[in-house]
């Protein structure tokens, strides 16, 4: 048991590593086509019924509102960039950020426009989008790791120069190799505040350690300012 944890533990490191090089392409670990075509087959299809949310959204959600208003506590204005359905906005309530959202699929923000008619949505990719104006807080939740490691630090270091004085950036992914590699990259360019980390626990008893599990995944939060 113990040698089989230190087995994954190296695997993971190592992956972790090829990740953030290009050692990742030699070994066959390239992007796939995550494009607006594959988003509006998903969004439509299999994914459909998550566009209303699931259980582990739901608590994302609510832990990225609560670090919101625990770091900066006076946000008024707030881009969610990769928004899906703009699950985010619903969570809180519709009333406390001006809010504006953007995402590759048309499908999923016509949906997000329905759901929320008062909010505001772009469809667009968030490598090619630019604000037209500052906010206070920036959230890119569950959507870096579909881009390459040195992309997804490009868009997090674009982003973060949208934010206001005090603004923050918030990343969130799920627990896995590639996630930790973007996660590293980022913490290069930009300055650490906080982070969360948690899993939902449907199935394995009260048992509580955090587990490497594809269908349940551990979630990583993290809190970023632009560098003094
Ligand atoms: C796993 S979902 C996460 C949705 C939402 N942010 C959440 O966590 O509840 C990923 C979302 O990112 C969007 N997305 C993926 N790649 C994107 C890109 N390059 N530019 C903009 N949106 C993208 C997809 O359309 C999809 O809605």
């Amino acid at each position: 048991m113990v040698l089989e944890m230190g087995g994954s533990l190296i695997r993971n490191t190592i992956r972790a590593f090829a990740y953030s090089t290009p050692l990742h392409r030699i070994l066959g670990m390239g992007q796939a086509k995550f494009d607006q075509e594959y988003w509006n087959k998903q969004l439509s299809g299999a994914f459909k019924p998550h566009l209303g949310g699931t259980i582990s959204v739901g608590v994302r959600n609510s832990i990225v509102l609560s670090l919101i208003d625990n770091v900066i506590p006076h946000a008024r204005r707030l881009l969610d960039v990769g928004c899906a359905s703009g699950s985010l906005f619903r969570a809180h309530g519709g009333h406390r950020f001006s809010y504006v959202g953007t995402g590759i699929s048309d499908v999923a923000i016509e949906e997000a426009q329905k759901l929320s008619p008062d909010a505001e949505f772009h469809t667009a990719r968030l490598e090619d989008f630019s604000p037209e104006r500052v906010f206070d807080v920036i959230v890119l939740n569950e959507v870096l790791y579909y881009l390459a490691v040195k992309d997804a630090r490009k868009a997090a270091e674009k982003y973060s120069r949208y934010l206001t004085e005090k603004g923050i950036l918030i990343v969130s992914m799920k627990e896995d190799p590639k996630s930790r590699a973007i996660f590293s990259e980022i913490g290069k360019a930009l300055q650490w505040v906080n982070g969360i980390l948690y899993q939902e626990k449907a199935t394995a008893g009260p048992e509580f350690s955090i587990r490497r599990d594809a269908k349940r995944p551990a979630y990583m939060i993290g809190v970023f300012t632009r560098c003094p």
